[in-house]
């Protein structure tokens, strides 16, 4: 079949909305007086408390305002260090900053996640907490980070935005550290277009045995999940105008993904994003480092019903994209030129990062077989547009990060086996 005739694959363009994900946002759309007080909110909540076996689960407009939340509730702020991978979403080290602490980035390892060896040096005094980033859905080196954390008196934050569902040995990606914030942006593990969710565990942050005046003052993990929700409850709900326009976008990409190809797919995609009809995952305030005034805020009624739509579908995406994964690695293991992680059990791939020799090239040949192929981490601090200056990145200090950056792609997962083949055939 010509390309023009195939659907676009893609991982970034609503990757993961079904036509029942459609109809729901019609429903929601035509029940304004719940756009932003609902009981679906406390519904989502209670699944994450549940699942996570958690002492608190409180939601927020986006992953960003929920670790913004968390850093607050752990006290963590002015004149504290947070370390964080660099090869990360800008929304990370700026909610750091928000909170008026200082990111300081650390490389990564084979997984694309934080390297324990280059923690470790770069732990000083002013450190108060790591966040630990389970990039792609991978699980990181949870043992050896925790060890150090305990060993440093550090609160460990784990950033699941790429990992809901996944377990490391059998535990759950989530519940290992002090607290974790999830994420249900457009292209993430479950979307409600925008969203997120903190969690705090059961466990107090851990003590290591050191002199009283020298531990983290931070609260036990009762009293940091009341801090997580009173932070909530002062918040603002988003406008009425802003949850219409959430409301469109899954409504928008069923009209658009299947004419993609054609090229009046593009052209409505394009027509909608100039009149400020599609929301933007990062604006351009972030891309300079700065906080945009209306962040952050609550998570509204409407897209917790998206998302409740979304959460029974978990099991299903993430079988599909375990099976996509195991057939790529299963043809690449002979492809030399290709360097991929080792399959790590338990991982969820939200998409399946490989290096490649010449990454503009095969993102182009993608292109042009109607597979638009995702750009995470292409720059260190990503999207390629931020200024890392800004957010406190210091060009060469994670050289792993850089040279990753320069190699990578990121495959989708959640495909059919056909457009698998056809991946893997472009590649
Ligand atoms: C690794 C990672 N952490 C956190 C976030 C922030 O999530 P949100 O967009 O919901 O604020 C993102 C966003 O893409 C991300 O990729």
């Amino acid at each position: 079949m010509p390309v023009f005739f195939r659907k676009i694959i893609s991982p970034s363009l609503s990757p993961n909305t079904e036509s029942d994900d459609v109809w729901e946002a019609v429903r929601a759309f035509l029940k304004p007086r719940s756009w932003q007080r609902g009981s679906a909110i406390d519904e989502i909540e209670h699944w994450f408390k549940d699942y996570y076996d958690a002492s608190a689960a409180v939601s927020f407009d986006s992953g960003r305002s929920a670790l913004y939340a968390i850093l607050e509730a752990f006290g963590i702020g002015l004149g504290d260090d947070v370390l964080v991978q660099a090869f990360t979403c800008v929304a990370v080290p700026n909610s750091i900053r928000w909170a008026g602490a200082t990111p300081v980035y650390v490389d990564i390892d084979k997984r694309f996640n934080i390297d324990p060896k280059d923690l470790e040096k770069k732990i000083t005094k002013q450190s108060k907490a790591i966040i630990v980033q389970h990039t792609f859905g991978i699980p990181a080196a949870m043992d050896a980070i925790l060890t150090i954390a305990r060993k440093h008196n550090l609160i460990v934050i784990e950033d699941c935005a790429h990992s809901l569902g996944a377990t490391y040995h059998n535990r759950t990606v989530g519940s290992l550290g002090d607290a974790a914030f999830f994420s249900f942006g457009r292209d993430k593990v479950l979307s409600s277009v925008w969203g997120g969710m903190a969690i705090i565990s059961q466990k107090s942050p851990p003590k290591a045995d050191q002199p009283m005046a020298e531990k983290v003052k931070s609260p036990p993990a009762g009293e940091a999940g009341q801090k997580l929700r009173q932070i909530q409850e002062k918040l603002p709900y988003p406008s009425r105008i802003w949850i219409v326009q959430q409301l469109f976008h899954p409504i928008a990409f069923a009209v658009i993904l299947p004419l993609y190809n054609l090229i009046i797919g593009k052209v409505i995609l394009e027509c909608l994003k100039r009149l400020g009809l599609l929301s933007k995952p990062v604006n351009d305030q972030e891309l300079r480092g700065e906080k945009p005034l209306f962040m952050p805020r609550r998570y509204p009624n409407a897209l917790a019903r998206l998302l409740m739509r979304q959460l029974v579908k978990l099991k299903r995406y993430t079988i599909k994209r375990r099976r996509t994964v195991a057939y790529y690695q299963e043809v690449f293991q002979s492809r030399n030129e290709i360097i991929m992680p080792k399959s790590i059990p338990g991982g969820v791939y939200l998409r399946f990062p490989i290096l490649v020799q010449n990454q503009e090239e095969v993102m182009m040949r993608a292109k042009r077989a109607g597979i638009l192929l995702g750009n995470w981490y292409t720059s260190v601090i990503d999207p390629v547009q931020v200024n890392r200056e800004n957010v406190g990145y210091i060009a060469g200090s994670c050289p792993k990060a850089e040279i990753y950056a320069r190699h990578i792609i990121n495959l989708p997962t959640l495909i059919s086996e056909d457009e698998a083949r056809r991946v893997v055939a472009m590649v």
